[in-house]
């Protein structure tokens, strides 16, 4: 599958290890250019690319940069994607990194709403409480007792279930997390967050959430 990966950091740096040693072909692109990813390419055999071309002919593109860069992104980033693309949105909000946004403190939007109005394009959420290490570390085949289990939200079925097929070839389960509305049950400091369980587990977390931020999670 033809899969483009924006923001090569600690998410998308070891999604683009797996994602290639899997054998998809996997285009990547961070914030300084394609000529800083040249270890990561030779690495992986993954492509560097612009920003731009990240999500040509895509058929996943996962979006992992710091969500106060989300609004940098270059407008039409999805227009040259493969028809019916899955976007994925790994991206957590941090008030003391991202600064005060209104509309998620005071509006009740949710972390992954915010971003689809920026980027102009539904998104499934996925990873967002995935500790990078695990990515590599955690990828057990299916049916093993100690398969961790990740919550995936997204309002589009198709997208959604594109991507839950994709985490199982990772080597996880995956439980769906309903719509994007619904969203702020794998939002930070939710029992979800950075849990290493399987899909019963997971289950109840999310069912055990609140949609109130912690004191710590508002600015
Ligand atoms: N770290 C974790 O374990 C973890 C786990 C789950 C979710 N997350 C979430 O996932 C997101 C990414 O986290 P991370 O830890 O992987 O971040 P990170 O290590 O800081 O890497 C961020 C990447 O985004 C790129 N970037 C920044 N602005 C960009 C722009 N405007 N256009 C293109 N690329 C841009 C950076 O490129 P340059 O280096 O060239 O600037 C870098 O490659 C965050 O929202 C984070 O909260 C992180």
């Amino acid at each position: 599958m033809k899969i483009g990966i924006i923001g090569a950091g600690n998410i998308g740096g070891n999604l683009t290890r797996r994602l290639a040693a899997l054998g998809h072909d996997v285009s990547v692109a961070n914030s300084r250019g394609p000529h800083t990813l040249t270890a990561l390419a030779e690495e992986t055999g993954a492509t560097p690319v612009a920003v731009e071309e990240a999500a040509r002919g895509a058929e996943v593109v996962v979006v992992t940069i710091p969500l106060n860069a989300i609004p940098d992104l270059p407008d039409g980033l999805f227009a040259e994607a493969a028809d019916g693309v899955a976007v994925i949105d790994t991206g957590n909000y941090y008030p003391q990194r991202d600064g005060r946004i209104a509309e998620i403190l005071d509006e009740g939007l949710t972390e992954s709403r915010w971003t689809e109005r920026h980027i102009g394009h539904p998104v499934v959420k996925a990873f967002n409480g995935t500790y990078a290490a695990d990515i590599l570390d955690r990828p057990r085949p299916a049916g093993a007792p100690d398969r961790m289990a990740l919550p995936v939200a997204g309002d589009d079925e198709a997208a959604k279930a594109k991507v839950r097929a994709l985490i199982d070839e990772l080597g996880f389960d995956t439980v769906d997390a309903g719509g994007i509305d619904e969203s702020w049950r794998q939002q930070p400091a939710t029992p979800v967050y950075g849990l290493r369980d399987g899909v019963d587990g997971v289950t109840k977390a999310l069912a055990e959430a609140s949609p109130e931020r912690t004191p710590e999670f508002t600015a």
